[in-house]
């Protein structure tokens, strides 16, 4: 077995150990006569750990990139691997079962169910994850996110800024090695996008988490190590920050 530091590359330029892996990733939607090229061929590689923006404007594709990691799509052509698993290959079963286990997704708004307390919420996401927490693990998240004695609230008694952090807190309570973020801040003033995004950079600091945050914000993007930059559906720049 080959032991390497997460997260550096190797002399090569390839990833080791990459938990990510996408070679020559193609998606076409179809809908009707009319077809929509997202992604013209994208070759990528995370390494465990690492903490990356997709950054572009809107539509260049981090949308479809990120529902193609969380398994929720498959690529029209080319190979998508995540934690070892083949989500190009993967049936609907096996893609929901990494879904649950080792991908959480938060996204721009809406992440809650409203007519649940964020205690509830965060219970229903652990059962929909597969891996079921108590009441006490719950309540513990919630104030590890800051919202300490919310945990009976529902999402319309938060503002934006507390919602998303309650959606980062459902996501998190399973641990899931990969965390996608699909433009969480996009709906938040600038003071509760900084909130949110420190939050997320010490929590990514403290636990063993590979984050990807897809955002068209340059300044979003300027949080994380790596900037993945795409353009009309290809990898248009690649650099470390760090
Ligand atoms: N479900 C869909 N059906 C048809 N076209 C889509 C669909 N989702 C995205 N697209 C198109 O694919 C391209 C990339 O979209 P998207 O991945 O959402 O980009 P971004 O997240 O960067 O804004 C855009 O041209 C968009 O209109
Ligand atoms: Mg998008």
């Amino acid at each position: 077995m080959v032991v390497s530091t997460p997260g550096r590359p190797e002399a090569s330029g390839r990833t080791a150990h990459a938990i990510i892996e996408l070679s020559d990733v193609i998606r076409i939607y179809r809908e009707a006569d009319i077809e929509t090229i997202a992604l013209r061929g994208i070759d990528l590689e995370i390494a465990p750990g690492e903490f990356v923006a997709i950054m572009g404007r809107s539509g260049s594709g981090k949308s479809t990139l990120l529902q193609l990691l969380a398994g929720s799509d498959r690529p029209t052509a080319g190979r998508v691997v995540v934690d070892g698993v083949d989500l190009s290959r993967a049936e609907e079963d096996q893609r929901a079962g990494l879904r649950g286990a080792h991908v959480g997704i938060v996204f721009q708004s809406q992440n809650l169910v409203p007519f649940l307390t964020l205690q509830e919420n965060v219970l229903l996401a652990s059962v929909l994850a597969g891996r079921s927490v108590d009441g006490l693990a719950a309540v513990a998240i919630l104030a590890r996110v800051g919202l300490e004695g919310r945990a009976d609230h529902r999402p319309a008694q938060l503002s934006g800024g507390e919602q998303q952090r309650a959606a980062l807190a459902a996501v998190l309570v399973t641990r899931p090695p990969i965390v996608l973020a699909d433009e969480i801040t996009g709906e938040l003033d600038s003071a509760s996008a900084g909130l949110l995004l420190d939050l997320l950079e010490e929590i990514h600091a403290a636990e063993t988490m590979t984050l990807v945050l897809a955002t068209h914000d340059p300044d979003v993007a300027r949080r994380a190590d790596r900037i993945v930059e795409l353009r009309d559906g290809r990898v248009a720049g690649d650099r470390r920050l760090s």
